[in-house]
């Protein structure tokens, strides 16, 4: 835990980022007494607040968003003393001038230079000048412990991430860059390496000798509510598939680091990054899907169609589902398909990791009466937060029966009030650990991946754009991916497997 002095500065103080998950992450950080015991945050924004309105819109947002509503008015008022807004014009060389004078003043009050940590939550188009001042005026030192957090998306497509890369890596060096992906802040993602580099039991079992596939799962119920601007020019494959669901994919799929130590861990993510099979256009559409979602109805109430959205095209093409099948090709992983899906507007919040074993070889209950289910395990990242373990066992009776059971590991029952993802993130970057960060490689090859699907989904002809019902589980095309190969979507609980059957 950092003790050393710190200036936060958010840049895009007054955005959704920061109202809904920064504010919040800082301030629960600040209760359980995580922050140093010096630090400002320095709130940059555009709209006309006074130092009194931002801080008591800081205060209606943490009692919305905030994960903890158990704090004292003097907690409360601590914090907001450290929270400065500033008004701010990226374009404007004078703001930056401005910055550094209340930055250096926060040196003096604290009689040494304070590390430094810049988020950059603005639109992509903007870093570019975030980060020439921050270099020009001497804002962020390579020498002293300044870093730059650098949020999502990072970059459109391969070639405008490599020269994202390039004009961050000529103002700052790449111990500096903290490019976010806030799934790895998780703890059930966290607890993927956990679960598999700090036990004996899974490991051996850990490859195509002994599972048949997997199947990464991060469905979403809500639509793009007032995100249409923004989603409409991305879509399910940039906006999930390449950051979140590749990322937990290394974690499932990844080699063991020789030690628990940040670019060892990223040298192996990279290593399953580079493995994943690049698909040929001419098979675009066997091995993927993309669809968008008509009218339905979720959690009873009525949810009108994508392209009625705010801010989306009426005639609009964007995938607001994706279904697809990766390959790894190396020596653990050769054969094993592992199936991804996600999408909005879907029938209920839920994702997972289901890893999914071969059947038993042996016939000794080929007679059995009930069809024995291969072992399941599922790693429930959201909103349950659980491990399953599906397995035969025999009925309690005379006779030889045999019924699925499980063991369940329940995040809640030991720990009710975990961290949320942003605080575990912000934590780290302050002290310096980027772990749990992209490095720049990671970035460039994720793009790579899903480069064809991208060409081929706006040029070519061989994929169609399927559609779903708001509230439901995607299109019959995503089943018939997983058919075509005798597989199908599986349940993440058994009381799910009961209701399906
Ligand atoms: C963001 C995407 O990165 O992740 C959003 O841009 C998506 O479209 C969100 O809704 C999902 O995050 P979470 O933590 O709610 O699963």
């Amino acid at each position: 835990r950092t003790t050393a002095p710190t200036s936060i500065v958010v840049f895009g103080g007054t955005g959704d980022l920061a109202k809904r998950k920064l504010f919040p992450a800082f301030f629960n950080l600040f209760i359980d007494e995580w922050m140093p015991a010096h630090f400002q945050i320095l709130a940059l924004g555009r709209k006309p607040y006074t130092q009194e309105k931002f801080r008591r819109y800081v205060l209606e947002n943490l009692r919305e968003f905030s994960r903890n509503n158990n704090y004292t008015e003097k907690q409360w008022l601590n914090f907001s003393e450290k929270i400065i807004f500033v008004n701010f014009d990226i374009t404007d060389e004078n703001s930056f001038r401005n910055l550094h004078d209340k930055l250096t003043a926060f040196d003096v009050t604290c009689n040494r230079r304070a590390n430094r940590l810049f988020y950059l939550s603005v639109a992509p188009s903007f870093i570019d000048k975030v980060s020439a001042n921050l270099k020009k005026m001497g804002l962020a030192s390579e020498i002293e412990k300044d870093r730059i957090i650098i949020e999502k998306p990072f970059g459109y497509d391969k070639a405008s991430a490599v020269a994202l890369n390039k004009l961050l890596n000529e103002n700052f060096k790449e111990e500096q860059i903290y490019r976010i992906d806030h799934y790895l802040g998780k703890e059930t993602v966290q607890n993927i390496l956990a679960f598999r580099f700090a036990n004996t039991f899974f490991e051996p079992l850990w490859s195509n000798r002994h599972i048949e596939s997997v199947q990464i799962t991060v469905a979403e119920q809500v639509g793009v509510e007032d995100r249409g601007g923004y989603y409409d020019h991305s879509g399910a494959l940039r906006d999930m598939i390449q950051n979140h669901l590749l990322q937990i994919l290394c974690m499932v799929a990844m080699d063991a680091p020789v030690e628990f130590e940040s670019s060892l861990i990223r040298d192996k993510k990279a290593e399953i990054l580079k493995a994943v099979r690049r698909i040929k256009p001419e098979d675009i559409n066997h091995y993927t899907v993309r669809a968008q979602y008509t009218e339905g109805v979720i959690n009873g109430k009525p949810k009108k169609a994508y392209k009625q959205e705010p801010g989306v095209d009426p005639d609009s093409k964007t995938e607001t589902f994706v279904a697809m099948k990766f390959y790894i090709d190396n020596p653990r992983w050769q054969g094993v398909p592992f199936y991804m899906r996600t999408g909005k507007s879907m029938v209920q919040k839920k994702s997972s990791v289901i890893v999914n074993f071969k059947e038993v070889p042996n016939k000794t209950f080929v007679n059995s009466k009930d069809k024995l289910q291969p072992n399941q395990l599922t790693i429930n990242i959201q909103p349950e937060m659980d491990i399953r373990l599906a397995f035969m066992a025999k009925k309690p009776g005379l006779d030889m029966t045999l019924k699925p059971a499980e063991m369940v590991f329940d995040y809640f029952e030991c720990a009710p009030d975990s961290p949320e993802a942003y605080e575990t993130l912000l934590i780290d970057a302050l002290d310096g650990d980027s772990t749990l960060f992209m490095r720049s490689d990671q970035v460039e090859e994720a793009w790579d991946i899903i480069a064809t699907i991208q060409e081929e989904w706006e040029n070519g002809t061989y994929s169609p754009i399927y559609t779903y019902s708001a509230g439901s589980w995607g299109p019959q095309a995503a089943d018939d991916l997983l058919s075509r190969q005798g597989h199908r979507w599986l349940s993440t609980t058994m009381e799910d497997l009961k209701q399906e059957k």
